[in-house]
Parts: C-alpha cells; sequence; structure tokens
C-alpha cells in the first residue's frame, strides 16, 4: 500500500542502506546494482515532475491560473518492494522489480480542480515519449470506501551518458479535496490500536460524498468565474 506519509515534495531520499546489510557473498556488487537501479527511477519522477511543471507553466501563461496545486513524489521503500514481490510469488530480483512493480516511482499530482486532473492527464498522454501502461479512474468510479483519484501507469524515457532506458512511473492525479479526504482517511485507516468499525467506515464514505460534492461545486464556481471574465 502506498503510504501517504511517504510522499514529500523534496527531493527523494537514497536507498536505506541499513535494510540491504544481509549475509550475502555478492553484497557489494548486488547493493550497487539495486542503487543504480533506484537511481534510474529517481531520474524518471524528475522527468516527469518537469513535465508537469512545464505544463503549469503554460497552462498558466494561457489562461492565468495555475491547475497545479502541489506535486509530491517517492521512490518506494526497498522492504515494500521486497514484500509486493514476496505476494505475487516472485524472487527479489532487479528484472523482478522493473517487470513486475509499477509504482517503485511514484508522482503525486494535486490540482485545483477536477477539469485540470483530466486536461492534464490528457496533455501528458499527448507527449509522444509517454506510453500509457495502464488507467484506473477512480473519480468516475470511485472505490467502495470512497476513495477518488485518478491513477496512471506510464513509460517515459530517460537518457544517460551511453544509453536511453525505458522507465515505468505511477501518477495520482487529484484534487485537493481528493487529496484532503485519502490523506486523512489513511491517517485514520492506519492508525496503530484502533479498532476500525463498519461505522467509521460509513462516516468516511459520507465524507468521500461531501469531498465530491464540494469538487463538483468549486467545478461549477470555477466556469462561473471563466464565463465573467
Ligand atoms: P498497490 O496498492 O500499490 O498495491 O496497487 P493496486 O493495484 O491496488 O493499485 P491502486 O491503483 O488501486 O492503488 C495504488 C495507490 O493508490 C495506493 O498505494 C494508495 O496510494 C492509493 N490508494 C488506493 N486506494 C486507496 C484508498 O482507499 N485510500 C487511500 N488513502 N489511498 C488509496
Ligand atoms: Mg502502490
Amino acid at each position: 500500500m502506498f503510504q501517504e506519509s511517504n510522499y514529500s515534495e523534496r527531493p527523494t531520499a537514497a536507498v536505506d542502506l541499513e535494510a540491504l546489510l544481509t549475509d550475502d557473498n555478492n553484497l557489494e556488487s548486488k547493493f550497487q546494482s539495486y542503487q543504480k537501479l533506484m537511481a534510474y527511477y529517481r531520474c524518471a519522477i524528475m522527468e516527469m515532475t518537469t513535465k508537469f511543471n512545464v505544463l503549469n507553466e503554460e497552462f498558466s501563461l494561457r489562461y492565468d491560473r495555475n491547475p497545479i496545486n502541489s506535486i509530491k513524489s517517492r521512490l518506494k521503500h526497498i522492504s515494500s518492494i521486497r514484500d509486493k514481490l514476496e505476494k505475487k510469488n516472485l524472487p527479489f530480483t532487479l528484472n523482478a522489480v522493473e517487470d513486475n512493480i509499477c509504482d517503485v516511482a511514484g508522482i503525486r499530482v494535486v490540482c485545483s480542480f477536477t477539469d485540470y486532473v483530466y486536461m492534464l492527464a490528457n496533455a501528458l498522454m499527448k507527449q509522444d515519449d509517454v506510453a500509457l501502461v495502464s488507467c484506473k479512474d477512480y473519480i468516475a468510479n470511485p472505490k467502495p470506501n470512497g476513495y477518488r483519484s485518478l491513477h496512471l501507469i506510464v513509460t517515459l524515457p530517460i537518457f544517460l551518458a551511453h544509453e536511453k532506458r525505458i522507465m515505468k512511473v505511477e501518477i495520482q492525479l487529484r484534487t485537493i479535496a481528493m487529496d484532503c479526504w485519502a490523506s486523512l482517511e489513511h491517517q485514520l485507516r492506519y492508525k496503530k490500536k484502533v479498532i476500525f468499525t463498519q461505522e467509521m467506515a460509513d462516516e468516511l464514505q459520507k465524507c468521500a460524498c461531501l469531498s465530491s460534492e464540494l469538487d463538483m461545486r468549486m467545478d461549477a464556481l470555477r466556469k462561473c468565474v471563466q464565463l465573467d471574465s
């Protein structure tokens, strides 16, 4: 599961060295290969972040407003990568990571309005170096608990000194209201020693409806403002 708290607006930190210190003959070379792969994912995060910053800049020039409120990113922790591979009954190898884990590099783009979520996703997908792997529209079809966001898994190239590598990135696009609900839901649900009752789940679902209504009303207001200006 994505940890809400893992997302940060600061550059992604280097991998946890301690976690790799296991009894192994090839420890050093394995560690270097792992670090190299993680560096590639960090580069992919940088490239993707720049793409969204460029789109934000262009739209703010054209329409005099910023579609993006914030961009956060995170590199999946080595222990979460290992757990995910274990769940899929796969070995902990670099190939298995690249082929089977789509969310090693994660970007979360928080937009002001719902329309901007789709506008940015469409603009990104028109770029000829970006390819769509999968799309889950939890805005059109929210999860049963009320979770809303647009999830894209895409590939994009990173250009190194002597090679070009195609990397996968998970992008979560959502509004401020969706982000607020998801962050608080995550905090509440994963609080230690708290039993999450059906009543609590129902209440969270109601809050998700309120957040959805807020988005719709804010979108309607935005359209009025646009018509007037
Ligand atoms: P993983 O959760 O990464 O194993 O993959 P998945 O195939 O279930 O992916 P999905 O696209 O449904 O969700 C990926 C990520 O979206 C999660 O790791 C969270 O960051 C976020 N997410 C999905 N569902 C919820 C939810 O109910 N609440 C919150 N707060 N975040 C969610
Ligand atoms: Mg995930």
